[in-house]
Order: C-alpha cells, then structure tokens, then sequence
C-alpha cells in the first residue's frame, strides 16, 4: 500500500492505477462498516484509494471536531490488510488553504432531517466529497446506507455536477445487539450504550407495524416516538417517515419509505434509518 499525502502525489500515482478504480472515502476511527466499503470496493474495483480526512468544515461550531476520535496506526494497517492500494491522507492546508472560497451547495435534499439539525454540515459535506473526486478522479465511489441522506445528498451532486462517478451505497453493519457502527459508539458509556439500542429497536418497531398492515406514516413516526419514549436516557431530536428520493416527510399510506430518527444520549448524537417497503 502506498500512503500519500499531497494532491500532486496522488494524481501522479492515479495515472498508474488500473480501471475502475474504486474510492472509498472516510474521516478515520474505522469500524467494520467502513471496512465492508473498502472490501466491496475491492472485489468490485481493479484499484482501490481509501482517504482519511476528518473535514473541519462539516462540523458546526458546538460539534465534536477536537474531540473526533483518531487512531492513524490503527486506521492505515486496516487499510493495508483490507487490501487497499493507496491510502491518501490529505492535508488540512491543501483541502482548505487560507484563500479558500467556493463550496458546493446542494439545496432540496440538504434541508429536512440533519440539514435541519446540524446547519452548513451537508456544505461542508459535498465540498469536500467534490474535491476528493476531482482529485482521485475515481470511476466509483462507496459510502454507507447508514448516513442515509448524505448518501442521498451525494448521489444529487454527482448527478447535477455530471461527476462520471458512480455512486455506490453499502448496507449498515450494526454490532450483534443491533447497534449502528459509528465511530462516535465509543463515546457511550455502558449505560449509554445499553440505551443506544432504542434506535434500532424503534426503527425494527416501525418496521413491524408497517410489515403488519400499518402503513399510515403519521402512524409510523407515533411507532419511533413511542419506543424512544420507554427510554429514559434518549432525547430524540427528529424522527422521520420521508420519501427515500427526496426525504419529503410523507403523510397518509405509504408503500416505501425512508424511516429514520436522530436521539441523543448523553452528549452523544446518534443517526439511523430503515429503509421500509417495495424496492
Ligand atoms: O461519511 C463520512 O465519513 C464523511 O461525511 C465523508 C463522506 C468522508 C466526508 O467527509
């Protein structure tokens, strides 16, 4: 594995590298979910570029960016044994040197759900994924389902950019009790985490009415709302009955939608989403 540093660097090694070349881009602390995107980009892709890049700008200013858990040594051996071919960690001066002034702005899709939440983060999120594909100028890029509107989001600027990239999206890895892999996980205490399993089970709630003929999606958000209720430590911030396309809140019968919910336990904010119905 090659580990490279700068854009000159990268785009020089890029040239060499064999089609398709598969990205998969990451902010680091890797868990088995970013593992199972560098292992689909390896069977899928003749070459594959793994980043790590733990990107100021997708952060508000009360957010975890200091605190965003790191571990290089760790992160860059997964890479290697994984089979990636070059590790490109790019440097903060380059992605962001002090002149910097153009962001890409995607708008619709940006605005419901963590748009609402966490405001500028889908900003810095597409300006960011831009610059790394226009660097590694791959032919396919992985990220997870877990993220479910980022994936949404990006797929909205590949397309409206004609970015000739295509963009693959990855089932959710969850740990054995059900938990959602993230990296932020290891901010939970035990009885944090004993309590993180509300989202799922609440999603799996849901799930199970709309599987049992409920399938109103007011009916549906009263399903998640209850179940994060039972839970004394969760505080939730949203939960969500959208179109998976557009993330449209719903009302009325559905016969597919994006159910998701964002709660916070502790100081931890935590994301996840099923998507229900016809495929
Ligand atoms: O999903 C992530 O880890 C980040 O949002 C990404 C896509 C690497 C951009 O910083």
């Amino acid at each position: 594995m090659n580990t490279l540093y700068l854009i000159d660097d990268l785009q020089a090694a890029r040239k060499k590298l064999a089609f398709p070349v598969g990205l998969v881009p990451t902010m680091g602390y890797l868990h088995e979910g970013h593992i199972s995107l560098v292992r689909r980009a390896r069977r899928e892709c003749a070459s594959v570029i793994a980043t790590i890049f733990v990107n100021p700008t997708q952060f508000g200013p009360q957010e975890d960016f200091a605190a965003y858990p790191r571990d290089l040594p760790r992160d860059l051996a997964l890479f290697e044994q994984n089979g990636v071919d070059i590790a490109w960690l790019p440097e903060q001066n380059e992605m962001y040197p002090p002149d910097f002034q153009t962001w890409v702005n995607v708008e619709d899709v940006t605005q419901p759900l963590e748009g609402k939440m966490r405001p500028g983060h889908f900003r810095g999120v597409t300006t960011i994924v831009a610059k790394l594909f226009n660097a590694a100028q791959p032919d396919r890029a992985y990220f997870g389902q877990k993220d479910a509107q980022q994936a949404v989001v990006i797929r909205k600027m590949a397309e409206d950019l004609n970015f000739p990239i295509e963009i693959i999206i990855c089932p959710t890895v969850r740990e054995s009790d059900g938990l959602a892999m993230s990296s932020r996980n290891v901010y939970l205490d035990p009885a944090q985490r004993q309590a993180a399993l509300v989202l799922y089970k609440s999603l799996k709630a849901a799930h199970e009415a709309f599987i049992n003929g409920i399938n109103d999606a007011e009916q549906l958000r009263l399903v998640m709302s209850d179940t994060i209720s039972q839970e004394p430590l969760a505080k939730p911030q949203y939960v969500s009955c959208a179109n998976p396309e557009t993330l449209e809140e719903l009302s009325g019968p559905v016969s597919r939608a994006l159910i998701s919910l964002a709660v916070v336990i502790g100081k931890t904010r935590l994301i996840d989403n099923l998507l229900i119905g016809e495929v």
